[in-house]
């Protein structure tokens, strides 16, 4: 650990001294603006369940010809009759002109046959029922007819809609004008695509959910009033949302929590895994409680740990997506992500990391990613320093490549104006306003002199000290960074009067021009960006709310799930 006086203070800085606090003698004066929010924590609440009360059996009608047997003289083309929109398809007894297309009425003998009556669907709804998820039923465009063992049930299903919709019993489909079938058959195929959009919209997936709507509904519906129940204030010790999905629910593997949909379906039906909150309920319910009690236990420590693992997090998702592949140790032949002059010396945190994962393994071999480990251990170290405590959405799998090379191309540079930030950040799927919230990490840590000594001594051509640095802070500054120094581990504090509080404090340092790099001060000048920096300013809690949010997000850039990767077993080391 390197030792340095600070000139002004005589106080002793280590590097690894997040505590440090410049005197009075520093010139400098404190920015930190609290803001009162700080025992707030986000929740990500669960969408309560739509509720449909038409729960349609799927059919993939790709191509259809539907024949409707009939001995009936053709008495039913009536190609001036208008027919109604799908949408608005009056039921039989609204239509024009009974006789013409009518079953009920008109040409229908009157003579009663004791014949069998028409299917009403049920078969096709007890089937739907048992086997818990719609029925698919290929229509091979060489045949254009309904094949496979659930044929028939198709051909009910069109049966019975088309005798509600446009009654044609009698009159045999090929006698239909041309226009009316079309019609019909949009109405059949509309249904269909009605029913797929509307579960396109619920907020679990339907498709490879092994659970029929109507009972998947029922679950969602009860999980809603069990949370609503225990938010009550007479509720002394509330049940958290892992409880009441157990209640709900109950344990069983792959549940996606909150959710009560499993992701396991056939080979067919399976989607690529999503990231979900409590990934680990099942298999390792103790792991975020590990990483948490790891990353308090550093930061009782070193509270500077806690900006070391926000920014690697960062520099994880950034490169290779948010893979943990800049836990990784260079090799004799590979000099890993860790090892470029972008993160190291600068990065720092990894024996938390280690730590945890070591724990994690002697508790659920094989089961939590390093990835994820990571993500969980940037969210405690936000929430540990006074950030809001938000849920990390998790299932990441670790990757096997680590190069340094690839942290040129992905990380931006402390000297990027607003536009390469922005497009920097828009590469990744991150918004502006997202890149200026989550720059607001740099409230907490430290740089080291090199990051942005340039702005202080060879600015430019003409001047050699930026001029929209404040020159009492530049002085600081150049106390802090002598000239000519190759002392390469100096650091300063990013947020000099609140450098391990994750407060608002960096966006007020930049409108009092007290932004560290050129990237930071950019932001309060460019018109695009210097709105957001008064807005997170002056109001600390919206941007900490925000700043969760932007984190999800970040910690979803590429990841990798399901079978992708793997589970490492020492997070320096590919398996
Ligand atoms: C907007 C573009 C960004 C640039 C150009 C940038 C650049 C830098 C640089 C140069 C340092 C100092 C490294 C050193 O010399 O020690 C730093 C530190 C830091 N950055 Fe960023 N950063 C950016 C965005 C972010 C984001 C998005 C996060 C997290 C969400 C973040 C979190 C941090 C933290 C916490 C530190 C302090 C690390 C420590 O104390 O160990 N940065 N950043």
């Amino acid at each position: 650990m390197h030792e340095r006086k600070s000139k002004g203070s005589k106080k002793k800085v280590c590097e690894d001294d997040d505590e440090y606090q410049p005197s009075m003698d520093d010139n400098l004066l404190s920015s930190s603006s609290e803001d009162d929010n700080d025992d707030l924590e986000e929740v990500t609440r669960m969408a309560p369940g739509r509720r449909s009360k038409n729960v349609t059996p799927s059919t993939s009608v790709p191509e259809m010809r539907i024949l409707v047997a009939s001995n009936q003289p053709p008495q039913c083309t009536r190609s001036e009759l208008p027919y109604p929109e799908p949408s608005s398809i009056a039921q039989p007894d609204q239509l024009e002109s009974p006789q013409t297309i009518g079953s009920s009425v008109g040409s229908v003998p009157s003579a009663r046959r004791n014949v069998r009556g028409a299917t009403r669907g049920k078969g096709t709804e007890r089937l739907v029922r048992q086997l818990g998820h719609a029925i698919s039923v290929p229509i091979p465009s060489s045949s254009g007819a309904p094949e496979g063992e659930h044929a028939t049930s198709l051909a009910n299903e069109i049966g019975k809609e088309i005798r509600t919709s446009a009654p044609v019993r009698n009159c045999g489909w090929d006698n239909i004008d041309a226009g009316i079938r079309e019609a019909i058959i949009t109405r059949v195929r509309t249904k269909s695509d009605k029913a797929k959009v509307s579960r396109s919209k619920l907020p679990y997936n339907h498709i490879s959910g092994s659970r029929s709507f109507a009972a998947a509904m029922l679950l969602i519906e009860r999980l809603v009033n069990k949370t609503i129940e225990q938010s009550q204030p007479e509720v002394t010790s509330p049940m958290n949302e892992f409880e009441i999905s157990i209640e709900v629910l109950g344990r069983r593997p792959g549940y996606l929590k909150g959710y009560g949909i499993h992701l396991r379906g056939s080979s067919s039906t399976r989607l690529k895994a999503q990231l979900q909150v409590g990934f680990y309920a099942n298999t390792c319910p103790q792991a975020e409680f590990i990483v948490r009690s790891e990353v308090q236990r550093a930061l009782s420590g070193n509270a500077g740990l806690g900006a070391g693992l926000v920014r690697m997090h960062f520099h994880d998702c950034f490169v290779r997506g948010c893979d943990g592949s800049v836990l990784i140790d260079s090799t004799s032949s590979n000099t890993a992500e860790k090892d470029s002059p972008i993160n190291n010396p600068s990065l720092r945190g990894f024996e938390v990391i280690d730590n945890a994962k070591t724990r994690l393994e002697a508790a659920c071999s094989g089961v939590v990613s390093c990835a994820d480990i990571l993500a969980f251990a940037a969210r405690d170290s936000v929430a540990w320093t006074g950030g809001f405590r938000y849920q990390v959405p998790a299932g990441r799998r670790d990757g096997r490549v680590s190069l340094s090379s690839d942290t040129f191309t992905n990380l931006p540079g402390p000297s990027l104006g607003v536009s390469q930030l922005t497009q920097s950040f828009a590469n990744k799927g991150l918004t502006q306003d997202e890149m200026v919230t989550l720059s607001g990490a740099h409230t907490l840590g430290r740089s080291h002199c090199t990051s942005f000594s340039n702005r202080l001594y060879s600015f430019n051509s003409t001047v050699s000290q930026d001029p929209t640095l404040d020159p009492t802070y530049a002085a600081f500054l150049k106390r802090q960074c002598p000239q000519g120094s190759n002392d390469t581990s100096l650091v300063v504090p990013m947020d000099p009067g609140s450098p391990t509080r994750f407060d608002a404090s960096y966006y007020n340092n930049i409108i009092a021009n007290r932004g560290l790099f050129t990237s930071d001060q950019s932001l309060g000048s460019d018109s695009g960006t210097s709105s957001q920096v008064r807005a997170n300013a002056f109001n600390g809690g919206l941007w900490k709310s925000k700043f969760s949010q932007a984190m999800v997000k970040m910690g979803k850039i590429g990841v990798l799930t399901g079978s992708d990767g793997e589970i490492r077993k020492n997070c320096r080391v590919i398996n």
